[in-house]
């Protein structure tokens, strides 16, 4: 095996999702038959973030795409975290080892192609393989629950429309809407391109001069129902217009960063395997996001209310799915089937990403 193959595995495993398309990753080749991952996470600035585990888990993702990618060099590989003591700037190795019969994971095709849809689906329910191929991917240690009738849907979109509000007039989130939408892009190496967000253009206009200040939003917050149209594209539609929303839930309480990674690796799995399978995904993190600040009792937002809002919203997330209040969720996303998203996340060149 060559530095070359390491560098056409890299070329792959970067197309991993991320929250906000952050990448919080540098990479290392040591030698030719090991990978040294430098990660990090955006907890001090990024809100949703939440104790860098939105990080940790797109570190499992990569090290899960690295693993597929190596597969179709013939190669078996294995990582291992050489920090375990330090979850904000953990390294992991991954070691890679020649295997003649080593066949080509089925999920490598759909590396490149994985890719978020924003925008409405289609409503044609999940057929039976579908069903089993995305509870499957769970694994044995996270389970899967499918939440597919209109009704369910429709209890969804309230949930993810309270959600939203809590998102849009929380201070403390506005930075970070601000920061991560690359204007007029179709393509964005290192932010997420307007098109993709999943808003009409004259919405996206508007979004663009309201959000050139928080006094702005907050005014057309306050005044001129500024909450509504975002709500409606982003959040109500897209939650009714698909097949199915998809819980993933930890069998056993994470408390550790690897716990944090192994789900990521799960995450990455289900969603390779929706693409697969021929469906789209959407990650729709903030209802668990401001659940885990709520169910810790930390209060997220200098705001009065919001931290109420978020106890409410938990409490409602947990009659809908069924479940007690200790339960662990740890990834919600809607999937269906619709057209290849024109506008996408690209990635920051591989040199870009390798440690400095
Ligand atoms: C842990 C995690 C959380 C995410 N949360 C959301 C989310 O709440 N809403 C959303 O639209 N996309 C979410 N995404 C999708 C990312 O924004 C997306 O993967 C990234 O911008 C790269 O784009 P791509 O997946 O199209 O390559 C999340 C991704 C990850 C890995």
């Amino acid at each position: 095996m060559s530095s070359d193959t390491l560098t056409h595995i890299l070329e792959l495993a970067r197309w991993a999702p991320s929250g906000d398309n952050t990448q919080p990753w540098r990479f290392e080749i040591v030698n030719d038959k090991q990978i040294r991952v430098y990660g990090n996470d955006t907890r001090e600035h990024i809100l949703y973030d939440y104790d860098g585990h939105p990080s940790h888990i797109a570190h499992g993702a990569l090290l899960e795409t690295m693993r597929i990618a190596a597969s179709g060099f013939a190669l078996a590989s294995q990582w291992t975290i050489s920090s375990p003591n330090d979850d904000r700037n953990p390294i992991y190795d991954v070691r890679f080892e020649s295997n003649p019969t080593m066949v080509r994971d089925p999920l490598f095709n759909s590396i490149e192609v994985r890719t978020v849809q924003r925008r409405p689906m289609r409503t044609s329910p999940l057929t039976n393989h579908q069903r089993k191929a995305l509870t499957d991917a769970a694994g044995t240690n996270f389970s899967v629950e499918l939440f597919e009738s209109l009704d369910d849907r429709i209890r969804i979109a309230k949930l993810l429309w309270h959600s939203a509000k809590i998102r849009l007039i929380c201070p403390e989130a506005y930075p970070v809407h601000k920061d991560i939408i690359e204007w007029r892009a179709r393509y964005s190496k290192d932010r997420i391109p307007e098109q993709a967000v999943g808003v009409d253009p004259a919405t996206a206009r508007l979004m663009e001069w309201v959000m050139e200040s928080w006094e702005r939003v907050n005014f057309f917050n306050r005044y001129l129902m500024g909450t509504v149209a975002p709500r409606i594209q982003l959040d109500l539609l897209p939650a009714i217009c698909c097949a199915a929303h998809l819980l993933v839930k930890p069998k056993h309480k994470p408390a550790e960063l690897i716990d944090w990674v192994n789900l990521g690796v799960t995450v990455q799995r289900i969603w390779l395997t929706a693409t697969r399978e021929g469906l789209h995904l959407q990650p729709q993190m903030t209802p668990i996001i401001f659940r885990w600040y709520a169910r810790a009792g930390r209060h997220f937002s200098k705001e009065p209310g919001l931290f109420d809002l978020a106890l409410k919203l938990a409490s409602n997330f947990e009659r809908l799915v069924q479940s007690p209040q200790n339960e662990d969720f740890g990834f919600f996303a809607r999937v269906g089937i619709s057209q290849q998203p024109k506008s996408r996340s690209i990635r920051q060149d591989l040199a870009s990403l390798m440690k400095a």
